[in-house]
């Protein structure tokens, strides 16, 4: 016989999406209002991965809407890059409480999540957002001040290129040559000439 079938264990991000919004492997499911899957384009070439929802996102389930990612928006606006072009998601899924750092038994249990969006979304720069998603990617990495804006390599084909984090950069407003803004303002011209030489 000649049936067409549906071939078996598709999986795609939608997918992947309703999976982890039913959740609950590790305690932050208990504080949550809304797991934060990520969002963007799913044919992004550039990742950016954040530590984990606050308040803002965990009440509206997208992630960097809140201050820091209006901070975000900002730098990339520097450079005239469009939500619409990446995609932005975090290590942990759901909110730590009163914004505390995810800690290692969280992260190791909402890991795999983020392995299976790499896996689909398969970018070929990914940009961690502070020390938290650099060191898990990268965990004999030194210290954000040193490793930022420099390109990193990640089981061979990805590239990682830390930046501070935007809430960072909220706390130090200064904008001399030097500062944190001065230096992400640096960085960001470098992801907009990688984007422009390796676009989606
Ligand atoms: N901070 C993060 O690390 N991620 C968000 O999504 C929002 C704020
Ligand atoms: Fe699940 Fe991750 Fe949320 Fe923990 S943080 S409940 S592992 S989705």
């Amino acid at each position: 016989m000649n049936q067409i079938q549906e071939p078996l264990g598709v999986f795609t991000l939608d997918k992947l999406e309703a999976q982890v919004k039913q959740c609950k492997k590790c305690n932050l499911q208990t504080t949550r209002t809304s797991v934060v899957f990520g969002e963007g384009s799913a044919k992004a070439n550039v990742m950016f991965v954040g530590e984990g929802p606050g308040e803002v996102e965990d009440r509206t389930g997208k992630p960097f809407v809140g201050p820091a990612g209006q901070k975000l928006d900002e730098v990339l606006a520097s450079v005239g890059i469009t939500r619409d072009e990446i995609y932005v998601t975090n290590v942990v899924k759901c909110r730590p409480p009163g914004n505390r750092a995810p800690n290692k038994k969280e992260i190791a249990k909402c890991a795999p999540y983020l392995e299976a969006q790499i896996a689909l979304i398969n970018p070929g720069l990914i940009i961690t957002l502070g020390n938290i998603p650099t060191q898990w990617f990268l965990p004999n990495a030194p210290g954000i001040t040193k490793v930022r804006g420099t390109y990193l390599a990640w089981r061979g084909e990805i590239k990682i290129f830390p930046m501070f984090h935007p809430s960072y950069l909220l706390r130090n407003p200064s904008r001399a040559k030097g500062s944190p803004k001065y230096l992400t303002w640096l960085d960001v011209q470098k992801i907009k000439e990688w984007i422009n030489e390796y676009p989606a």
